[in-house]
Order: C-alpha cells, then structure tokens, then sequence
C-alpha cells in the first residue's frame, strides 16, 4: 500500500473558523449549535470553487451546515440525516419566510410570553422525561420553560417552528449544563436541590424574546438558492437525490460520540425522544453510535460484508482487544463496525455523483489505548476501490491538545 501523502492546506494549527464555534452569530448558521459541526467558513470555501447553480449532496446533513450555505449562495443542497430532530431543524434553516409570516411570529412571541407569565408556580403543564432533568435546570426555569412549551403547542407551520428554535436556544441558554466542550457537560454545583427563584423564571422569558428577535431578524435573509432534506440511511441508496456536482461532509467521526446524546435536550423538549430506550435505537441507526442499548447490540454484531480495509483494521482492532482490557472487544468492534458501514455508505453515494462530480470528507482520525484508527487513509483505499480517481487527503488542522489528533479532507473525482 502506498503511503498517503498528507499536504497542509490550511497548516495543522487549531483553526477555530472551522468548527462549530465559527457558526455562531452568522445569520441562520447560528441558530442551534452542535458541537461537531463543521465551520460555514470552510463550506464556503469548498462551495465557492463551483459555478452557480450545482448540485451540492451532505450525506450526513447534522445542523445542516451544508444545505445552507449551498441555498446561500445560490446552488441547490441537498443532504440527508437520520436523525428527524435533525431533518427537521435544517428544513426551518433552509426555508422562506414571507414578511406576513414573520409578522405573525411577531405576535404569536408576545402572545406565547404573556401567557407563560401569566402561569402560576404550581401547575401540571407537560414536562419532558429528560432524565434527572432538575440537574439542567432550576425549578424557577423549568417552570418557564413548560409555560413557553404549553404556548407554543397553541401554533403551527412555520410561525410554531420560529418558536420552537427561540426555545431551543432559550433551554440552552438557562441551562446548568456547559454545552463549550467537545461533548455536553454539566457545570459544577452542589447537589442540594435548588430552590424556586423568580429571578430564575423571568431571566428565561427575557432570554426567549431576545432569541426570538435575533431569529426573526435572520429568517428575513432570502436565499437565492433551495435546500431539500432527507430522513434517511446514507449507508442504503436514498431516493430522490438528484446526481451531484459535489458531495461535501463531515460524517461521524470514529470517536464513540453520540450525537443523540449531545441533541437530547432539544429532542426531548421538541419531542422526538420521549423515553431513553428511543434514544438507544435512534442511535443504533447512527454510524458510530454507541449510546444506550447501541453498545449491547454492539456485542452481538456480526459483518454483512467484507470491506477493502478488512486487513488493516484487523491489525489494529487486534492490538485495540489486546490492550483494552475488558473493553477492548467492544471497542476493536466498534471500529470494525464503523468503517464497515462507512464502505456501504460510499458504495451506496456513488451512483449518486455525477460523472467528473467530486465528494470532500472531512474526516478525523482518533486514537484508542495509543493506537492509531487513521480513518482517513482507510476511506482513501475504500474510495480508490470505487470509481473515482484523483484521489487525496490533505492535513487541514490539529484538533485538539492530543498531539495525534488531526482533521483531514480527503477529496476524488468520480469517473
Ligand atoms: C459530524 S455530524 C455532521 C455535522 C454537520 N456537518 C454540521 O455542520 O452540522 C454527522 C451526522 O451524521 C448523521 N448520521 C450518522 N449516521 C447516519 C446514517 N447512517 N445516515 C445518515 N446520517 C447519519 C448524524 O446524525 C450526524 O448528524
């Protein structure tokens, strides 16, 4: 096998404008955050080497980061997720809205606030099932918060779906948990039960209306293009995507992070989720998802079919169960399940480019017990066994402070 040559684009240094953080506060881009995102900075770049009116397919759709910023700039996205919290989030970043609509949110906030200020301390409006859920927030904020949830229940269509993003960044915002780390945690505090606070319940009201105002002021931004997002598995065919110019994406990344996980406060709230058993299966569906009941079905995995890196994994996977002690079987799996899945997803994307179409993935590489799993290079032998040519993976940046951890871009041309 001929070692991958590894060219810094950008340089290996820790470049914030590409992550998620460079999302915040660009217009709809900054509506909800993941960490795992990928900077609308670097997208932009991608996109900007396409002539207007191309076909830009995300196969791993996330916050719709893509579909966006293709609609931006006038091209047609496309992108799928299997995640419908997902699917439903990039759809109400990627819509029009009328001034009349806009008008109604307009309304439909003050309505929403006046009735939740006017709910009294104790009531039996509806709550999420979020497990220890008095740890996300204080009494006095949930109480808000299920008032807001009860008024936005009166709306539909678009003016409910403003709203629901308002109550989403809302949550966040008075939240114990810190949501600036790679992966959701909470802030320290001691474990006596918080008492009701006034102060608590009105700062999340006010905090609901000044996300509603910054949201409405980016909904009236037009996009000169269109976006169509997908529920589906991008490990299968999925219907109704139209042959791509670019495939541009940042699939899951071999590092046990759920994203289930990460969205479950929105999704509870939203109602995606309403018990932890859904989570488990949503995120059995997810490549590299291990949250829940994922990891027991994990163990009785077994491969449906041999992929081109079966050889290498093996070696790895091999020192992986050596030196994980009770874990690294599961663990030597889950890699094993991971690129096996990401061999169906790039046999099953390729018919869907176009002849002379390109894909970029924008890949990390991860580490267990000290042993390389490189990702990347393992997609480049996948890739180069399909009908691609040209195929390449550039450094674009260091990830973190481990020093074995790096994002890459790997790049090819269908034929
Ligand atoms: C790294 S995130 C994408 C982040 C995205 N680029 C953004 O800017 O928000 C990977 C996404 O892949 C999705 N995913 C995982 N397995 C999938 C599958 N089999 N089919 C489709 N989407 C999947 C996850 O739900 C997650 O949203």
């Amino acid at each position: 096998m001929t070692p991958i040559k590894t060219l810094g684009r950008a340089g290996p240094a820790r470049n914030e404008h590409m992550t998620f953080r460079a999302n915040m506060g660009v217009g709809r881009h900054g509506w909800l955050r993941l960490t795992p995102a990928y900077g609308v900075r670097l997208v932009r770049e991608r996109l900007a080497e396409l002539p207007e009116g191309s076909t830009v397919t995300d196969p791993f759709s996330g916050t719709g980061t893509t579909p966006l910023a293709a609609a931006e700039l006038g091209h047609t996205g496309q992108s799928v997720d299997v995640n419908p919290f997902l699917i439903w989030l990039g759809r109400v970043k990627t819509a029009h809205y009328s001034s009349e609509t806009l008008l109604a949110v307009a309304h439909a906030t003050r309505d929403v606030l006046a009735n939740a200020r006017r709910h009294k301390k104790k009531n039996d409006l509806w709550l999420p099932k979020l497990f220890r859920i008095e740890k996300w927030w204080s009494p006095g904020a949930l109480h808000s918060l299920k008032a807001l949830r009860n008024g936005i229940d009166h709306y539909e269509g678009p003016v409910r779906d403003l709203l629901e993003i308002a109550l989403c960044r809302s949550l966040i915002s008075c939240s114990n948990a810190a949501f600036n780390h790679q992966s959701m945690s909470f802030k320290e505090s001691d474990e006596k039960p918080a008492l009701f606070d006034m102060n608590d319940a009105e700062m999340a009201f006010v905090n609901f209306e000044k996300e509603m105002t910054a949201i409405v002021e980016s909904a009236r931004f037009e996009l000169l293009g269109s976006a169509t997002l997908h529920q589906g598995d991008s490990r299968k065919g999925v219907a109704g995507l139209a042959p791509a110019d670019l495939v541009l994406t940042s699939p899951p990344y071999v590092n046990r992070m759920s994203y289930i996980r990460e969205l479950r406060p929105y999704m509870y709230w939203l109602r995606y989720l309403d018990q932890a058993s859904d989570a488990g299966d949503l995120d059995w569906k997810a490549i590299g998802g291990t949250w829940g009941t994922a990891t027991s079905k994990l163990n009785s995995w077994v491969p449906e079919v041999k992929t081109p890196v079966d050889e290498s994994m093996r070696k790895v996977c091999d020192l992986i169960r050596r030196d994980g002690g009770k874990n690294g079987p599961l663990l030597a799996t889950y890699v094993h399940k991971y690129h096996h899945d990401m061999w169906l997803h790039f046999q099953a994307i390729t018919p869907q480019v176009k002849p002379g179409g390109k894909v970029s993935y924008i890949i990390g590489n991860s580490t267990f017990y000290k042993h390389e799993v490189p990702a990347h290079e393992w997609y480049a032998i996948m890739v180069r066994e399909l009908d691609y040519t040209d195929v390449k993976v550039e450094t674009i940046r260091k990830r973190n402070s481990n020093k074995a951890l790096f994002e890459y871009e790997l790049t090819a041309t269908r034929r």
